[in-house]
């Protein structure tokens, strides 16, 4: 690659953008045994979307998405062609999730020539990525990393910077951190980083580091900078951080909006969004909760923080700071919280006179009793 490559600056109408939707989603077993975890809904809507509807606020309009063989056709049928968002997509098959570096090598046809906006699919963030694309087009940089403040740097890939904000160092989830500045999974690249990528061996555990690409760039001489994210960042790799996005998701961008039938024994308070087919007949609804098409929701409580998935019935129930998936049903149970529940799950009380509990449970479950 030429140096004259490196040099140039880029509008973001000739960049494209990278989303990594392959992986394997092990930590959110047995949810992401039937479903991609970056289709995942957040306040009801899945979590790849929120990541196209940033790209395309930043004008990128030629967007190639990692798939794996698992959960590849479920992300093609999900998002189409990105028509809905204006934008073109490729989608490419990564037979094996062998890291984030070795989707960018998988993604290098793609690519080609082009400097690019690179979006792990299972991540959300404020929307500053549209700042973020501006910054990297005005600076001399090979590379834009994206950095946000975390309690426990050891689970992060974390960075080492000066006092002008360059980049000094990178270390993949350091035993003994230099900073508590961890890697947001968002980064802008000069096409220099394929050849990086070329220079580097798997790590122990066997995957192709983007963090060990990113040092080989800063080794091989060139300019890696860094912005500092104030506001939120959710990594929706585990069951809490999932109930967290739904959290932050809901409080952040939730507007009220009661489309379908309420009835005249129900209080819906706050900022509920209630979507059209949706049924709730003598209930309190206290915001912010988000109810999915054609739920069916009676004699029930739903506290705060709380997303409902079409076509799940609650009866008799009270529910707050959970996400429950599609097609469930949820029958007199008096107080369930902090749960995420798949889809045609059923949660149901038991008989009076028995006193046992009573499972179906499938493989690599939790229950907490
Ligand atoms: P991770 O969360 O690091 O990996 P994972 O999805 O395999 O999850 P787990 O650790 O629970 O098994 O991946 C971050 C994102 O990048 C996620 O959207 C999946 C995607 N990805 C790929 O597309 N290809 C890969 O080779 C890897 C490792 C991840």
């Amino acid at each position: 690659m030429s140096h004259e490559l490196s040099a140039m600056n880029y509008e973001p109408s000739t960049m494209k953008a990278l989303i990594l939707a392959g992986g394997k989603g092990t930590r959110l077993k047995p949810i992401t045994n039937t479903i991609a975890k970056q289709l995942l809904p957040v306040a009801n809507r899945p979590i790849l979307f929120y990541v196209l509807d940033q790209i395309s606020e930043a004008g990128i309009t030629d967007i190639g998405i990692i798939i794996s063989p698992e959960t590849g056709a479920n992300i093609r049928e999900a998002v189409g062609d990105g028509s809905r968002w204006g934008v073109r997509i490729t989608y490419i098959p990564q037979p094996e999730p062998l890291g984030l570096a070795h989707a960018v090598k998988t993604a290098q046809d793609f690519l080609g020539d082009s400097a690019f906006l690179m979006f792990l699919g299972d991540n959300l963030t404020q929307a500053v990525v549209k700042d973020f694309v501006q910054r990297f087009n005005t600076q001399a940089t090979d590379a834009l990393i994206l950095l946000k403040e975390v309690p426990d740097p050891r689970l992060f890939g974390v960075a080492e910077l000066n006092s002008s904000g360059e980049v000094l160092h990178l270390v993949e989830k350091p035993k003994e951190p230099k900073s508590n500045l961890a890697l947001v999974g968002i980064y802008l690249f000069k096409p220099l980083i394929h050849r990086a990528i070329a220079q580097i061996k798997p790590s122990r555990r066997g995957e192709l580091e983007i963090t060990d690409a990113i040092q080989k760039m800063l080794d091989n001489g060139q300019t890696v900078r860094s912005h500092i994210l104030t506001g939120w960042w959710l990594d929706t790799g585990k069951k809490d951080d999932m109930l967290e996005a739904n959290r932050v998701v809901l409080d952040n961008l939730l507007q009220r909006n009661v489309q379908g039938e309420v009835d005249t024994e129900s209080q819906v308070v706050g900022r509920v969004e209630i979507r059209q087919g949706a049924r709730v007949e003598k209930s309190t609804i206290r915001g912010p909760v988000s109810i999915a098409e054609g739920c069916h929701i009676s004699n029930s409580f739903i506290g705060p923080f709380t997303s409902i998935g079409a076509g799940t019935v609650v009866e008799y129930s009270s529910v707050e700071h959970s996400v429950i998936l599609e097609r469930s049903r949820i029958s007199h149970v008096e107080r369930l919280a902090d749960s995420l529940i798949g889809n045609g799950v059923e949660v149901k009380k038991g008989q009076e006179r028995f006193k046992g509990i009573r499972l179906f449970v499938g493989c690599d479950s939790t229950l907490e009793l």
